[in-house]
């Protein structure tokens, strides 16, 4: 018989995957470390229970002990796992960036979870790093994990990670490719290879709004590299212990846009259901391919599965909103579909301006038509409304047929934007769109400006 005695002996031996199509146009063997095939899906569960096993070793983590970590949500799954098997209590604390699918899934596993805001300075009290600390003081019998200076992290990519890639490229790997968070991955796995192979580089993927690139490159922690950032998992505002610069030779820089794109490439080209972070090392690694030689051999490590983030860079509607479906826009039911499902806005000729407004207040919208038995008749818009408040200050009371201005034009859903862009004007702030049926719909300016990319 083949089995395990529980969950924890089936971490690690994850596969090694040659990547076709995404990597097309980098001139060497590209190959992927998946990490999803641990059982809490991700890389993390390798370290979470390395640091528990230390931690009780030298009696930091005393039996039925309560564990408290700051989490982006993979090591949290690590650690519940652990806990659950080893008896433990475990409280992780969260940041809201995270999606909450990440939450859902640490709750499934008997964490108890504890959201904090991003935006805010580590220092500050609600920050999670604060607020990790703090728990663990007043906890009895607790141990703050901390994985971003807890050195079991690292070695359990030494002893693990490292050689198991080591082995199966049979020594061959040349290049290593990940995204940088905690740094355990990256400096773990760089420090065995460096080991056995010197002349192996190391390349760390981090994101706009993090401080590693610059400070690999000038050894000056900037606070103007740090702004807020929706890429998951890598990078940071802080320098984590774990991060050993000294053993990385180079880091660059993936957009939001890019590493979301990438995300969903590598599902779809692949057939490798991946997160956040794994399309923002194979951009990174694109990035780089000026670096490689045909014969080379690259490693791109995938951090965790694709479903934590089917409510984000999976859902097209999260993408649209932030601008990173890159979809083509060329007619005028193009500009309108992320709102098709809100109805017309209207207004009659006969209600009176204090209406109108009261409308646009509620609706927060900045122009309305107006309607009578024989359809759009006018229009009335925040410049027009101001204009009828200075000549006559009582222009509340009066009827919109009164004060409005013409009917904005109609255009059919297929036509050309170059031609819909032309009908706005000073006085013209906005298009109908014909939907058929006697339906209609609304483009504005600002559906115009945001529809270029
Ligand atoms: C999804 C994901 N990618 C990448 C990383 C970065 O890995 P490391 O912390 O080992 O640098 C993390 C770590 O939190 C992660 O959760």
């Amino acid at each position: 018989m083949n089995y395990s005695e529980n969950i924890l002996g089936t971490i690690g031996n994850t596969p090694l995957v040659k990547l076709n199509k995404v990597v097309a146009g980098v001139d060497a063997l590209v190959l992927a470390k998946v990490e999803t095939f641990n059982p809490g899906n991700s890389v993390k569960d390798r370290m979470a229970v390395k640091m528990i096993q230390d931690a009780e070793a030298d009696g930091r983590l005393q039996p039925g002990g309560t564990i408290i970590e700051g989490t982006s949500g993979n090591t949290g799954m690590g650690l519940a796992l652990a806990a659950i098997v080893k008896g433990y209590k475990l409280i992780c604390v969260i940041s809201d960036k995270q999606s909450k699918e990440k939450m859902d899934i640490l709750r499934a596993v008997g964490a108890k979870v504890v959201v904090c805001p991003t935006d805010v300075e580590p220092t500050d009290p609600r920050s999670y790093y604060s607020v990790s600390k703090r728990l663990a003081k007043e906890t009895p019998n607790s141990w703050y994990v901390n994985q971003y200076d807890n050195p079991s992290n690292a070695i359990a990519h030494y002893e693990q990670t490292g050689p198991e890639i080591w082995e199966q490229t049979q020594g061959k790997i040349t290049h290593f490719v990940v995204g940088v968070g905690t740094g355990g991955t990256i400096s773990g796995v760089a420090k065995y290879l460096k080991e056995k192979n010197p002349n192996i580089k190391i390349w760390g993927i981090d994101t706009y709004g993090s401080v590693f690139k610059k400070y690999h490159e000038t050894g000056i922690f900037d606070e103007n590299e740090i702004y807020s950032y929706i890429t998951e998992g890598i990078g940071e505002d802080i320098l984590p212990k774990n991060v050993d610069f000294s053993l990385i030779d180079g880091f660059t820089k993936v957009t939001d846009k890019d590493a979301a794109v990438y995300t969903r490439k590598i599902a779809l080209e692949e057939g490798i259901f991946v997160g956040n972070s794994a399309g923002a090392a194979v951009k990174g690694l694109l990035q780089l391919k000026d670096h490689f030689k045909p014969e080379d051999v690259v490693v791109v490590l995938f951090h965790d599965s694709g479903s934590r983030y089917v409510g984000k860079m999976f859902n097209d509607d999260w993408m649209r909103e932030r601008g990173f479906l890159e979809e083509e826009i060329t007619k005028a039911e193009d500009v309108i579909k992320d709102h098709l499902d809100k109805s017309l806005i209207i207004a009659r000729t006969e209600e009176l301006v204090s209406h109108a407004i009261e409308r646009m207040r509620k609706y927060k919208i900045s122009q309305i038509p107006v309607v009578d038995v024989n359809g759009f008749v006018g229009s009335v818009d925040e410049s027009l409304l101001f204009q009828s408040y200075i000549n006559d200050k009582n222009s509340a009371e009066r009827p919109l047929r009164e004060i409005m201005g013409a009917p904005y034009p109609i255009v059919a859903m297929g036509t050309p934007i170059e031609e819909v862009s032309k009908l706005f004007t000073r006085e013209n702030a906005a298009v109908l769109i014909d939907l058929g049926n006697g339906k209609h719909h609304i483009i504005t300016k600002y559906d115009i400006i945001g529809s270029i990319k």
